[in-house]
């Protein structure tokens, strides 16, 4: 069964294998706490789980950033990908990086699991951060990443908003509802 955990020392051997995966097939749009995850899983991964409950709980974050939760994406115990939740917006996230971002291991690509992981981390967003919707942002060039958070805009409810220019780079940003358009019908 695929869900969305908090990270648990339980799924570290599936993490590890990930990890060389990563560090094999790096990619110019690997997320911040893909990196962050590989420099723990290099030098102290037991350190990991202390430094995911502090950037959740707020302790030791760099000034200027949110808390954020980390959570994995696991199928029947498997690690699958990460998603990065930001509890609030700040300027900067506004214009890239924005609520929820997210990776998927290189060979479980192409296969579904973004967007349906993405539907996941919309509960959460619902569920415990109580937010009706959430700003996704995406570099234009992230044909892979576009589709998706389009394809979940599409179904859930939403719009895209016009790119923010950041470094240079555009980004396409939408927000999503977290309860899908569907369910808000049936519950009328
Ligand atoms: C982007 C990424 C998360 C997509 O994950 P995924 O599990 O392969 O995506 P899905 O299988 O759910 O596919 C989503 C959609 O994108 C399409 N797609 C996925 N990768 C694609 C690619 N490289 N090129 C073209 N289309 C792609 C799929 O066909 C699907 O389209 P559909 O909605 O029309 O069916 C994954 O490639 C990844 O981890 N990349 C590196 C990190 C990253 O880019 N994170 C996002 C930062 S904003």
């Amino acid at each position: 069964m695929l869900k969305l955990v908090l990270p648990s020392p339980q799924y570290t051997e599936s993490v590890k294998a990930a990890v060389e995966e990563y560090k094999a097939h790096p990619s110019p749009f690997d997320i911040h706490a893909i990196r962050k995850l590989i420099e723990f899983a290099d030098s102290n991964f037991e350190g990991y789980f202390e430094y995911v409950e502090n950037q959740r709980t707020g302790i030791n974050l760099i000034p200027g950033h949110v808390p954020s939760t980390s959570l994995w994406l696991v199928d029947d115990g498997n690690y699958i990908g990460s998603f990065d939740i930001r509890h609030k917006l700040t300027p900067q996230l506004e214009k890239s990086g924005a609520h929820i971002g997210y990776q998927i291991i290189p060979s479980r690509r192409r296969k579904g699991f973004v967007k349906a992981g993405l539907k996941l981390a919309l509960s959460y967003v619902r569920e415990v951060l109580k937010l009706e919707r959430a700003l996704l942002t995406c570099e234009e060039e992230n044909i892979g990443s576009y589709l998706a958070m389009t394809s979940v805009m599409r179904e859930y409810g939403g719009e895209e908003i016009e790119p923010a220019v950041t470094d240079g780079h555009k980004e396409c940003r939408v927000w999503i509802e977290t309860v899908p358009d569907k369910k808000k019908s049936a519950c009328i």
